[in-house]
């Protein structure tokens, strides 16, 4: 996992929650990487979900709906860092039905070793997507906080459902009505 994600992750840690929480799940993980990050280098998942199981137990909220939380603070990451990538866009169904053939395309040629999932189009309308999310990291709420936001970003709203196709969440079916 990219270290963006992790850099990313602590700083909202400490937004939300304080100096204190982040040192404490740091302390409370066995981490290869002592907690150190850089946002080019690359660590494992497993390090990703000590921290969160950590931050979960320690405040009480679940891990999807942290994953939720933190995919929608994700977006300005995006926002900001690859804006050349939102801009060829023009309409959030469009984006969101071209991630696996373009958005995460052109991620994969700045990150060669990024983790991504697959996003498989199953249907698609000028107003409504389905799409079958992939992934062995199970962060679909990521997703879910990612979609919410590209809606957003585009001015406009949309009713999400998610059903996960498998139990642990490494098959997730989104149903996306635009409002
Ligand atoms: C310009 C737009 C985007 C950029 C630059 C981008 C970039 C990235 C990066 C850097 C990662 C982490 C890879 C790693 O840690 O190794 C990632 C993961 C992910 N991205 Fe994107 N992404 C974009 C748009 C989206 C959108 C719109 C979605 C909507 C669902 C999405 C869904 C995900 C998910 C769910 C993951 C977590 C990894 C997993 O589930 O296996 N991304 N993306």
């Amino acid at each position: 996992m990219k270290g963006i994600v992790f850099t990313e992750f602590l700083d909202l840690v400490e937004l939300k929650f304080g100096l204190e929480m982040v040192d404490k799940i740091i302390q409370q993980s066995t981490l290869e990487s002592n907690g150190v990050y850089t946002a080019v280098g690359t660590y494992r998942f497993h390090e990703m979900l000590q921290l969160l199981t950590n931050l979960s137990v320690n405040t009480g909220i679940s891990i999807d709906d942290l994953l939720l939380v933190y995919g929608e603070h994700f977006f300005y990451v995006i926002e900001t860092s690859y804006s050349g990538l939102l801009a060829s866009y023009k309409d959030p169904i469009e984006m969101l039905s071209s991630i696996e053939s373009h958005i995460h395309v052109e991620v994969r040629k700045i990150y060669p070793d990024a983790e991504l999932p697959t996003f498989l189009v199953q249907e698609k309308t000028a107003n409504s997507l389905i799409m079958i999310y992939k992934s062995s990291r199970s962060m679909h709420y990521f997703g879910l906080g990612l979609m919410n936001r590209t809606f957003a970003h585009f001015k406009s709203t949309a009713t999400i459902e998610l059903e996960k196709i498998n139990e642990d969440g490494t098959e997730v079916r989104f149903i996306i009505h635009k409002n």
